[in-house]
């Protein structure tokens, strides 16, 4: 019984068709320009793109294609050729089960040698290796194979910055938009504008001229609704007051997953107050034992720099400094380099956030981190 319930949370879902649909409008109006939707990580871009995006583009009549340029850092245009391919296989292969079928017979006779229409189709000149011009050339095959407009959604596109070319990369890719912006829109996402922001600059101009950036909202009281009225569903009406959920989903750094796990986790104990439930979760053994392991694989420099900034302490004061200095492992105050090298480290391991001034990416392991002693 309480594992239907949990499941029951996690189908709560809030769908977001007007928002995906003035996207579409912006596109539409500005051909050859692609949208760059920002937000902190786990916000709910990638659910966005799958749920509502794709859905409202294929309503509009364009072909939605997804590539997550993270899968394959250092040869993000090889993610997005690998898209478009799929789609093509897909176009070229007669939709449904029937059509699946009749050509599951139809490459059977021909073992029998019988003659085939698709035998007589002309082949196809072979796609050109470099990446660059196979991306051009894949966007008009796919756009003349499926006769609609194409809609890339690059996700987690900040991967375009990571390759050692990565210059000449999002040249190519800007150049491939432009010139084919009668076939093809694109929209991208991201976690940290800077580094993107900062490639594209470097390609010649602003980010500005070659995207139009856009934060991309998080969810709003509608999902709070949701999870009340699911709530309530399982109490007999009993629900979470509306403000406790409001200010939980605002510390959580607005992030639905997260939220929906303590909302579950009050379920199951009849908790309404969202602070206390919170409490609860954080004091979970089993949330517990992974952030202490997570914890102890770090330096006890580092590990005393994820306290501080936990805390909202600034780490490279002069305060801060000391104080780090006086954690067991550490030794003396550590200089300013010392720190920043320490910094980096935690925000390539995704502990502290890329861009703005660095944060515990995990809400529950920031609220942990603060409510214990630093180091
Ligand atoms: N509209 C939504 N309704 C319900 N849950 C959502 C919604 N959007 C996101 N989520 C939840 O948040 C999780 C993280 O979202 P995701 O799209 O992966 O974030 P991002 O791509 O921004 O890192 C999802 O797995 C899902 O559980
Ligand atoms: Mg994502």
């Amino acid at each position: 019984m309480p594992r239907m319930q949990a499941a029951d949370f996690d189908a709560v879902s809030v769908a977001r068709p007007e928002l995906a649909a003035s996207y579409l409008g912006l596109l539409a109006s500005q051909p050859g320009r692609p949208l760059a939707l920002f937000a902190p990580r786990r916000i709910g871009k990638t659910w966005f793109l799958d749920q509502d995006l794709a859905p409202a583009a294929v309503q509009r009549g364009w072909l939605p294609v997804y590539a997550d340029l993270w899968l394959q850092r250092g040869a993000p245009l090889a993610a997005i050729n690998h898209a478009l391919e799929e789609a093509l296989d897909d176009a070229s292969v007669p939709k449904g089960r029937l059509g699946k079928a009749a050509q599951t017979r139809v490459s059977k006779l021909s073992a029998f040698g019988a003659s085939l229409d698709l035998a007589e189709a002309p082949a196809r000149r072979k796609l050109p290796e470099a990446p660059e011009l196979r991306f051009d050339t894949l966007v008009q095959r796919l756009h003349g194979a499926v006769g609609q407009p194409l809609l890339l959604m690059l996700d987690e596109a900040q991967a375009l910055a990571d390759g050692a070319n990565a210059e000449a990369l999002a040249g190519s890719l800007r150049a491939v938009l432009h010139k084919r912006r009668a076939q093809v829109y694109a929209v991208l996402t991201g976690s940290s504008p800077d580094a993107l922001a900062a490639l594209l600059a470097s390609t010649g101009a602003p980010m500005y001229h070659f995207a139009q950036v856009l934060n991309f909202p998080p969810l709003g009281d509608e999902f709070l609704l949701a999870l009340q009225a699911q709530f309530a569903r399982v109490h007999r009406g009993k629900k979470p007051p509306l403000e406790g959920l409001r200010a939980l989903f605002e510390r959580l750094g607005h992030k639905p997953a997260l939220l929906r796990d303590v909302v579950k986790r009050m379920s199951a104990e009849g908790l309404t107050e969202a602070e206390l439930g919170f409490q609860r979760y954080l004091a979970d053994e089993q949330h517990v034992a992974g952030w202490r392991a997570l914890i102890d694989t770090l330096q006890p420099l580092e590990r005393g720099i994820a306290s501080a900034v936990a805390l909202g302490r600034p780490p490279l004061g002069q305060e801060t400094r000391e104080l780090l200095g006086r954690i067991k492992g550490v030794g003396q105050a550590p200089t300013v380099g010392k720190v920043r090298a320490a910094l980096e480290r935690l925000k390539k391991l995704g502990l502290l956030t890329r861009s703005g001034s660095p944060q515990v990416e995990d809400p529950f392991l920031a609220a942990w981190l603060a409510g214990r002693e630093p180091g």
